[in-house]
């Protein structure tokens, strides 16, 4: 894991660049690198389940709701999930697309704050990666009706007997699975710090670049 004082101080230099996974500075510099260097340590210092992260949507009548999942890809700066298109967050998704994200790994005392607009990705996507999941995982989309009432354990187990049957083969993809990708409007990069003085960078997207701001802690 890269020295975390080392990595905030260097935001504080104002030097831009980026240089052994280091950050130099953040003048000029892209979220997307903070990003993917914090993931990357996330990993490294063998965070459970690095890659899971909150996701929150608003129902129509302003309800917000949260539930983890994974991320999955990062394309072009879209940042990749895969569910039931007909689950809770897909119908609020529909009907309100502003969510956000919230990574938290605790060994590194860090969390990201991501909010951003969300959309299903192109069906190509969907398909290539549903193709490259476990069977047991494919026959699981067809069998669960994600976040519909199930009458009970056996209901389910019956389904999937019924799509294991019907699908000896290859299966193929539900049309109301696959994926979402989020465009993020804004990043925040929160590291804990001794005496509660912790640091707190925002990233916000304007028409071309990225604004930056330090909050209070
Ligand atoms: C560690 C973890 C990872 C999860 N990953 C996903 C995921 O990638 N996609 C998904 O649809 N649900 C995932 N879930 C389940 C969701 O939290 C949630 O129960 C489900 O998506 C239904 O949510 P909804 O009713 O709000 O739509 C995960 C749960 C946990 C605890």
């Amino acid at each position: 894991m890269g020295d975390i004082n080392q990595i905030m101080d260097a935001f504080r230099d104002g030097h831009h660049e980026f240089e052994n996974g280091h950050l130099h500075g953040f003048e000029g510099a892209d979220p997307y690198d903070l990003f993917n260097l914090w993931t990357e340590e996330a990993v490294a210092n063998e965070e459970m389940e690095p890659n899971a992260f909150v996701l929150s949507t608003v129902s129509a009548n302003g309800q917000p709701s949260s539930r983890i999942v994974y991320l999955k890809d990062n394309i072009d700066g879209k940042l990749v999930l895969y569910t039931n298109y007909s689950s809770l967050k897909g119908e609020e998704i529909d009907g309100n697309s502003k969510v956000s994200m919230l990574f938290f790994w605790p060994k590194s005392a860090r969390q990201i704050r991501i909010e951003g607009k969300c959309s299903k990705v192109p069906a190509e996507i969907s398909d290539a990666y549903f193709a490259s999941r476990p069977r047991g995982s494919q026959i699981g989309a067809w069998a669960s009706n994600q976040s519909d009432v199930l009458s009970d354990r056996e209901e389910l187990e019956k389904r999937v007997e019924e799509y294991e049957a019907k699908f000896p083969n290859e299966v193929p993809r539900p049309e109301d699975w696959g994926g979402y990708w989020i465009e993020p409007s804004k990043f925040e990069f929160w590291q804990g710090r001794p005496s509660r003085l912790h640091d707190r960078i925002v990233f916000r997207a304007t028409d071309s670049d990225w604004e930056i701001e330090r909050l209070n802690p």
